[in-house]
């Protein structure tokens, strides 16, 4: 298509282009899309309220430029290859025209259910193709999606329901997970005890476990899709009608619904999979990410079929049933694009190098990482042992708000350089601020990553709670979004991600607010107060270290028993602590604010310099931690 960079000179001139006349920019890529009606205005925006309209008063439905658009000219080539957790059962293959018919019919057991436009559904699923299938079918009926990891506990997902009303479930009896099976209808049970907005569940039949269906409320997927047929006529949807909700982690409180729309979510995701992967037609794309998270939204759902290709998804785990499986896939299904997270390149790499060798690997062109960033050791050993030295490898900065690849090179035509994201995509304004806030114009610095111009598939609210929205991204620096990372810029202009500047962690690519972690620690009976930091972790990039304050004399491998249990009811077992240690008391000021950096320090192992100490309540306390530290 008319808008793929060719060129490193090509790539400069889309970026100036975009710079200059961001709205004739997009609006060129935005003709590309079938629109039911085009739009009257490219771009309206103040980043004060935020208020950020793409594409307005145009008129689509993102499934027909997924689906229906390429039915006349790849109807029978595949959508979708699905590779099971057993590698001895069988893949399944949709075509373009098997999915549409798929996704037209399950949009007609939503609206059977009771689901119309506007309603809010929540997905709990294993990754089946009934997901994608399910997701796709509430965007085609104009229902606002809310895809729900299958990690998280059933209090985490009962808070997901009810922040946002959902008035459907969709789930599974269990799923399959490597050796394990995961109850997942149970979970779900549990989580609508208290969930009242909910009526419906329709529950797929994964595993064939014997789970109790209420009356009234829970229905087979089998039985209703018995009941439609596969015409669905695609509802007619604003550019700017909220598309889906996805829950993410911020410094504070509780998980925030991150809203995205229609317009501006397609143009984009579309035009960053093409570009920075360097699609070409015919090639065989693989991201590893759950469709629990936006990685999977934008570059496993949206973004490929978007762009007419084949996206492979992926059941199980790389380490089941030995560590060499995500290559026998790559062999299997000849992936040309591979795209993965640093934190599962860690694990493998620490692995026989033979389970990489047994594999041919030959049908790999490009590889991607996302998520957090990537080591030099993690990037020698991807490149070398897997990309064979010949594969250029993208490393993809971005963030559930942002929706799509923000920094990164483009695969062999623009520079790379090891462990840099390197430079924004077209459309994408990014600046370093200090921390006065005045933004750095110099190279060869360090500062706060801002971006200044609004993009097409930014987030538009958190769900519910606008000011909220307001508070996080856009007061940190006036008239700036805010995204929470530390970033270099080297003497040549490119990015490096250094990590979170606020209180989220990075654990094996999934974003925990230190402050959940906290909060669900401190509901234990046993506990008086907690303080949660990262600490760097050979393989999950940062670990958990929990400092709490008990009750009383407690049998402390007990307590240790109890609190890792604990986090998982809460939140979900990958936010379970790495290290917990008691401590009588926490490093605070006068004011009574926790001092988080003596305990990071602490959590690093770093201790020769704790800096300025004077101003603690009790200085004592930082030499008890100190020596008991873990
Ligand atoms: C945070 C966003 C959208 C990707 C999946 C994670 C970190 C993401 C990189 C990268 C260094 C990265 C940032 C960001 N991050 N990609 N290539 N290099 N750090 O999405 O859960 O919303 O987390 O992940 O810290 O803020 P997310």
């Amino acid at each position: 298509m008319s808008f793929k960079i060719n060129s490193y000179e090509d790539y400069k001139k889309q970026y100036q282009q975009s710079v200059e006349n961001p709205e004739q920019f997009w609006s060129t890529i935005a003709n590309t899309f079938s629109w039911r009606k085009k739009w009257d205005t490219v771009l309206k925006w103040n980043f004060d309220e935020p208020n950020i309209k793409w594409f307005v008063n145009g008129k689509l439905n993102i499934t027909e430029n997924c689906l229906d658009r390429h039915l006349a000219t790849r109807g029978n080539q595949t959508a979708i290859v699905w590779e099971p957790n057993n590698p001895n059962d069988d893949t399944i293959k949709l075509t373009y025209h098997q999915l549409h018919q798929k996704v037209c019919e399950f949009a007609n057991v939503l609206k059977n259910n009771g689901a119309k436009k506007g309603d809010r559904i929540c997905l709990y699923m294993p990754m089946v193709p009934e997901l994608a299938i399910a997701v796709l079918a509430c965007a085609r009926i104009g229902a606002i999606h809310s895809v729900v990891f299958a990690g998280f506990s059933a209090k985490a997902l009962a808070d997901r329901i009810n922040d946002s009303a959902c008035t459907l479930i969709l789930c599974s009896d269990e799923a399959f997970r490597g050796a394990k099976t995961i109850p997942i209808k149970n979970v779900v049970d549990e989580a609508l005890k208290n969930c009242p907005s909910i009526s419906k569940n329709i529950v797929l039949k994964r595993t064939g476990a014997k789970v109790e269906m209420i009356n009234n409320r829970d229905v087979w997927w089998h039985d209703e899709v018995k009941k439609v047929n596969s015409e669905c006529v695609a509802e007619e949807m604003d550019s700017e009608d909220e598309l889906f909700i996805l829950y993410t982690s911020g410094s504070t409180g509780q998980p925030k619904g991150v809203v995205h729309t229609t317009g501006g979510y397609m143009v984009y995701t579309n035009y960053t999979f093409q570009n920075v992967f360097q699609y070409n037609t015919g090639d065989i794309f693989w991201c590893t990410a759950d469709i629990g998270w936006i990685t999977g939204h934008s570059y496993i759902i949206y973004g490929p079929l978007l762009a007419g290709a084949t996206t492979v998804m992926f059941e199980g785990v790389p380490t089941w049933p030995d560590a060499g499986r995500f290559w026998e896939v790559v062999d299997k299904h000849q992936v040309n694009i591979f795209y993965t997270a640093p934190t599962a390149i860690r694990a493998l790499m620490a692995c026989d190098i033979d389970f990489v060798n047994k594999h041919q690997l030959s049908s790999l062109k490009v590889l991607g990482t996302v998520g957090e960033p990537i080591n030099i050791e993690a990037w020698e050993w991807y490149h070398k042992n897997i990309g064979k030295t010949n594969c250029p490898i993208v490393d993809t900065w971005w963030q559930t708000e942002t929706g799509g690849i923000m920094i990164s090179s483009l695969a062999g035509i623009t520079p790379s350089k090891p462990t840099f994201a390197t430079l924004p995509l077209p459309g994408i304004q990014p600046c370093l601020v200090d921390a006065a806030g005045n933004e750095i114009t110099e190279n060869n610095v360090e500062g706060n990553l801002c971006i200044k111009f609004p993009w097409p598939s930014m987030l538009r609210t958190t769900y519910g709670d606008h000011n909220r929205c307001k508070q996080n991204y856009f007061s940190t620096y006036k008239g700036k979004y805010f995204t929470g990372d530390g970033c270099k810029r080297d003497e040549n202009g490119m990015y490096r991600i250094t990590g979170r500047v606020d209180d989220v962690i990075n654990v094996s690519g999934h974003r925990i607010g230190t402050a959940e972690v906290e909060n669900a620690l401190d509901e234990n009976h046993l506990v008086i107060e907690s303080a949660v930091v990262g600490y760097p972790h050979d393989i999950k990039g940062q670990g958990i270290y929990a400092y709490v304050i008990c009750a009383k004399e407690v049998n402390e491998q007990e307590l240790r028993k109890e609190l890792l249990e604990h986090i998982t009811q809460h939140i979900g077992a990958f936010a379970k602590p790495d290290k917990i240690q008691l401590v009588s008391g926490l490093p605070k000021t006068r004011s009574g604010k926790i001092m988080r950096r003596i305990l990071r320090k602490i959590a690093e192992g770093d201790t020769s310099n704790l800096g300025d100490t004077s101003t603690l309540l009790d200085p004592e306390i930082v030499k008890e931690i100190k020596n008991n530290a873990l």
